[in-house]
């Protein structure tokens, strides 16, 4: 059975970390995989995880299952994070998955069962497991236009020409903030046309939110999820914590329904939770629990925001020194773009021959579509990075 199957592509991202492990060079960066390091370069655990981790040693009693939504305090803590108050609980259905991928691989087995012949328009570009999700499950995606490459901002006019082509029911994939890999967010404004958009072609959004908190602030970033869970009657949301929390590996998700009423959220309530239990029975409950443990407590919440609010202003300074360094080089506002940019990732939009230049001359990693993580960076790499950027003649 086993000689049947064939070998898998690659993921371009994990790929580039063995990459990176196996460069002798001392002087490489490695600005990949999209995890927050500090000047250091250690991806700390943070101190309101630590305390709660120890916290939840001592008062443990037992690891016996939880629900197949997961800890009911997750779960709620983690809608309130989310949402706010801008939907009513009773109509939310929610279950805790495993990460962030895990909610958005729920989220389109919801989808095919509702709608088996539902499109998911995704921006251009996305995240690239978006797409083999999709594509693993069999449904068919649509490209709309997201990234001005002149302006490296968002091409909202082409974007609301290619959505205006979806028929009714098919499902629109938004990323909440933070947008992954170009930086280039969306306003109020054009949340807005979006959601008339959306409620003029009768189009379900579903969201995609993994960096609350490390663009604008954890309450800005959550703005535009907020507005379209409240004015859309149908909406999907999956959630990480492995960024804000720094959790990573502990894969802690949540996957939100956001219906018009109670009955229907009754049944989406069950949908995910059969859904859990089909693909793995209950979800992982350790990151869950931390979180649940820090949202709702007073002291442990303000720790956490406070060092989280540390890392969103590091990765923002970071964004300003390399823009500042890329204009004292080239004389020009060419790269103002990147201090626009907001989360952990920018654009840089050059081709992938000129990417390798910058991996093969100066040890620089990035993704192949010109994806920097901004948090590899530090004061001393940034100016590193400037002078491969001008070297390779970007
Ligand atoms: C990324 O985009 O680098 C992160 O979301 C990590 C991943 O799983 O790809």
């Amino acid at each position: 059975m086993f000689e049947t199957l064939k070998p898998q592509p690659a993921d371009k991202i994990l790929a580039l970390i063995q990459q990176y492990r196996d460069d002798p060079r001392d002087n490489k960066v490695d600005l990949g995989v999209g995890v927050y390091k500090d000047a250091s370069g250690v991806t700390p655990v943070m101190r309101a995880v630590k305390a709660a981790e120890k916290q939840l040693w001592e008062e443990q009693t037992t690891k016996a299952y939880t629900g197949l939504a997961g800890d009911p305090t997750f779960g709620d803590t983690m809608v309130k994070l989310v949402l706010g108050d801008s939907v009513a609980r009773d109509k939310i259905a929610a279950v805790a998955t495993p990460g962030g991928t895990g909610a958005v691989r729920q989220a389109f087995e919801l989808v095919t069962r509702a709608n088996p012949s539902a499109r998911v328009f995704v921006s251009n570009p996305t995240w690239p497991n978006h797409l083999s999700i999709l594509k693993y499950l069999n449904i068919e995606t649509v490209g709309y236009r997201y990234f001005d490459a002149e302006t490296r901002a968002v091409d909202f006019a082409g974007m609301m020409e290619d959505l205006n082509t979806a028929k009714s029911g098919d499902v629109v994939l938004l990323h909440g903030c933070c947008h992954n890999p170009t930086g280039a967010n969306l306003n109020m404004a054009q949340w807005q046309e979006i959601v008339d958009l959306l409620n003029a072609k009768g189009l379900i959004p579903m969201i995609d939110i993994a960096y609350q908190g490390f663009g604008d602030g954890l309450e800005e970033d959550a703005a535009g999820v907020r507005l379209v869970a409240s004015s859309t009657p149908e909406c999907l949301v999956a959630a990480s914590c492995s960024k804000n929390f720094g959790i990573y590996r502990e894969r802690t998700g949540l996957l939100m329904a956001i219906s018009q009423n109670a009955s229907a959220q009754a049944l989406n309530q069950q949908t995910l939770a059969f859904l859990n239990r089909q693909n793995y029975s209950f979800p992982p409950d350790h990151g869950a629990r931390i979180v649940g443990m820090i949202l709702s407590d007073d002291t442990l919440r303000a720790d956490w925001k406070s060092e989280l609010e540390e890392v969103r202003l590091g990765m923002l300074e970071l964004r300003h020194q390399l823009a500042t360094e890329l204009q004292r080089l080239t004389g020009s506002d060419r790269f103002g773009f990147l201090a626009q940019h907001r989360g952990m990732f920018s654009l840089l939009g050059t081709t992938p021959d000129l990417v390798e230049k910058m991996r093969v001359d100066a040890g620089i990693y990035m993704v192949g579509d010109s994806r920097m993580n901004i948090a590899g960076l530090n004061t001393k790499t940034v100016p590193l990075l400037a002078q491969a950027i001008v070297d390779a003649g970007v």
